[in-house]
């Protein structure tokens, strides 16, 4: 590995990272914005968990800002064959795309010329990211993307609006899953699909956090909970798991 990537992985990754990395929610304000008050239970903050849990498993901190140069690392298209998880993606040039948690943008400007009739909204609750998301746009001249602001516990997104909700990397640091979740129900078209890639928590070898990783089973049974049912799972990336529910 060369040195450059080294310090990027020590200093960034979710599995080796300084407290930079993660921003620390705080637990008593996302209590405010709970509306599912009975979803969540709250403990002491476990390492790099938020102290808040809900169906079992405790919220990972927010990736910050400055974990940005991680995403865009080079070496990640092998690391995590990226290249297989949009392929399993199987989209139509049609396609309406929300990347939920969309960070500076890797996937949505990977998934933009293949949905060159449809589009991409990249739907961020950091505004430095919604910067490098509005910068890129520009860098990739990608017109069919659309830099959403969102909120905690709301992607913003209008009900029967989008074919796939995405989210990489990004669903078990939610704060408001519940929330979140029920808004992007409403917001899938009829067949619309959700797919989540997680880190394999079921696999002792992916050296990540514990509350970076998800199981399948954790995972089923949170869509489960919004009225989602488990379709199809892509096990061919070297770390991750695709998980792809419908209704
Ligand atoms: C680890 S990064 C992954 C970024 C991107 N999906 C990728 O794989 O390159 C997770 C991102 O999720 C975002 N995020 C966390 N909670 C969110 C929420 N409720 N709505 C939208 N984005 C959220 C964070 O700001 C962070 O940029």
């Amino acid at each position: 590995m060369k040195i450059s990537a080294l310090f990027l992985l020590l200093t960034f990754s979710p599995a080796l990272t300084s407290c930079g990395q993660t921003t620390r929610q705080n637990p008593g304000s996302s209590r405010e914005a709970d509306t599912s008050k009975t979803a969540y239970q709250y403990r002491e903050a476990g390492y790099d968990g938020i102290g808040k849990v809900y169906m079992g498993r405790e919220i990972a901190q927010v990736m910050g800002h400055l974990g940005a140069a991680w995403l865009d690392r080079p070496e990640r298209e092998q690391e995590e064959r990226t290249d297989l998880l949009l392929d399993a993606l199987r989209l139509k040039q049609t396609d309406v795309v929300a990347d939920i948690g969309a960070g500076t943008g890797y996937f949505t400007f990977r998934i933009a010329p293949k949905v060159p009739r449809g589009k991409v909204l990249a739907i961020e609750i950091q505004q430095e990211m919604i910067d490098d998301l509005n910068r890129n746009k520009q860098t990739n001249k990608a017109p069919n993307v659309t830099p959403v602001l969102g909120t905690i516990s709301n992607p913003k997104l209008p009900a029967n609006s989008i074919d796939l909700a995405l989210m990489v990397d990004a669903y078990h640091e939610f704060s408001h899953p519940r929330e979140m979740m029920e808004h992007l129900v409403k917001a899938l078209k009829p067949g619309g699909r959700v797919v989540l890639v997680e880190y394999r928590a079921e696999d002792p070898n992916v050296m990540i956090k514990p509350s970076h990783k998800m199981t399948v089973a954790q995972a089923t049974k949170e869509m489960k909970a919004v009225g989602l049912e488990l379709k199809e799972v892509y096990k061919q990336l070297p770390q991750q798991h695709v998980m792809i529910f419908g209704r």
